[in-house]
């Protein structure tokens, strides 16, 4: 019955072409349209790097004001969307929230799934960026018991999202810019990764021809989990469990031992050193110059030092990656730990739509449905119940 290559997990199978981001993991180079992540992080906007990822091109002046007035003219949510949020109980966990919000938002536009036309494709795409702050906010503010807060569009696509989350605990709340930039920066470095575990459920759910909120609500499940985007979360609370630097040696021999995984370390592809890794250690700093430092910071350099002069992480191959340090700065700007993912929800927002774009362009491409190896019994006569 063919042949079939048994390869779980996908380790040595590509599943698509692509023109998006390229990665080199052994050089720890990564690349949006060709663009040099560092170059990007330094230079770009979140709203410039998402039309990159979405058009292949960075934006002239004319098309960014156009894109960045488009999203802006979304940000706000249909009314209804505050109900069903509120029928979450008070300490549902945000990104369960957010994955029922997205995937509810299909309901709200029925032409959504009319996928074949540019125009519906590129409405869809801008909504769902415009929108997703706004729910990863109005997520945040249910689970705080506070009311919501609504856009703000005389601000910036990130100081919008901080002004959403923060400001009617604190009504004279301005975020300092050197925060918003230290936000932008932390999208721009989580907004594509080629064919990671979430990306690669935007595009197996979004072969099938279902509209992008579907697709991307796939995204968020995937990105849920502790191996993938919710790394960020666990970094934090085994820092917190660490809780004084003599304790890390003891936790390094646990990992060893096979107790637990050390979070935040090892990748699929970089064997190297995650670039993104790199940026983040630094608007660290920034960020901790505005708001103090985090005293568990200590404790996450000892660790990668000690991490990084172990056998056990050298012959693995194993090094810090973006999820390492980002909690740490999200701490800093107030979030709470289970709000981390959301965050890099939102900043993977335009590469999934980018994939998904593209996935839907290419003839090539056709419904997902991988091969199976089958284990199982054959050929069985029905066992009636009173002979079981
Ligand atoms: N701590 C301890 N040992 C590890 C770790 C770790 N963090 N990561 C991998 N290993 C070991 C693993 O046990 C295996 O050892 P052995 O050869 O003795 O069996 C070896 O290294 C190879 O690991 P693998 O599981 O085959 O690697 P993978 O490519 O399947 O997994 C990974 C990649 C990211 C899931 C994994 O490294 C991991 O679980 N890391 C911790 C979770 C984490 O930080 N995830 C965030 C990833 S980056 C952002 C994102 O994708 O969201």
């Amino acid at each position: 019955p063919g042949i079939a290559t048994y390869d779980p997990g996908f380790v040595n199978t590509a599943s698509c072409r692509s023109a998006i981001t390229y990665i080199d993991g052994d050089k720890g180079i990564l690349e949006y349209r060709g663009y040099p992540i560092d170059q990007l992080a330094e230079h770009s906007t979140f709203l410039e790097v998402a039309y990159l990822l979405l058009h292949g091109e960075l934006p002239t002046q004319p098309q960014l004001d156009q894109w960045t007035h488009d999203v802006t003219y979304h940000t706000f949510l249909h009314e209804n969307c505050k109900q069903f949020i509120e029928g979450f109980r008070y300490d549902a966990h945000p990104m369960g929230m957010l994955m029922a919000s997205v995937s509810a938002l299909s309901t709200f536009y029925p032409d959504a799934g009319t996928i074949a036309d540019p125009d519906v494709r590129q409405a869809q795409i801008t909504r769902l960026i415009a929108k997703m702050p706004t729910l990863g906010a109005f997520v945040y503010r249910h689970q705080q018991g506070k009311p919501y807060v609504y856009p703000d569009n005389r601000l910036s696509y990130s100081a919008n999202f901080l002004a959403m989350l923060f400001k009617m605990s604190e009504p004279t709340y301005q975020a300092d810019p050197r925060l918003v930039k230290a936000l932008e920066v932390l999208f721009i470095l989580h907004a594509d990764h080629e064919q990671n575990c979430s990306t690669n459920a935007v595009r197996s759910v979004g072969s099938s021809q279902v509209d992008p909120y579907s697709a991307v609500a796939a995204g968020v499940g995937a990105l849920y989990g502790p191996l993938h985007g919710g790394a960020n979360e666990a970094v934090l609370k085994m820092l917190r469990r660490i809780g004084t630097v003599d304790n890390i040696p003891g936790f390094i021999e646990g990992v060893k031992e096979g107790k637990e995984k050390l979070m935040g370390f090892g990748h699929r592809v970089y064997k190297n050193f995650d670039p993104r890794a790199t940026i983040i250690k630094k608007a660290c700093d920034d960020v901790f110059e505005v708001t103090g430092v985090n005293p568990l910071l200590a404790i996450a350099k000892e660790l990668e030092k000690i991490a990084l002069e172990d056998e056990y992480f050298i012959k693995r191959k194993l090094y810090p990656n973006v999820d390492f340090y980002s909690g740490l700065i999200y701490e800093a700007l107030q979030f709470p730990p289970e709000m981390f993912t959301v965050l890099f929800a939102i900043g993977r927002t335009p590469g999934w739509l980018a994939q998904w774009s593209e996935l839907v362009q290419d003839k090539d491409q056709k419904i997902a449905r991988p091969k199976q190896i089958y284990t199982g019994a054959r050929n069985r006569d029905f066992v009636p119940m009173h002979r079981r």
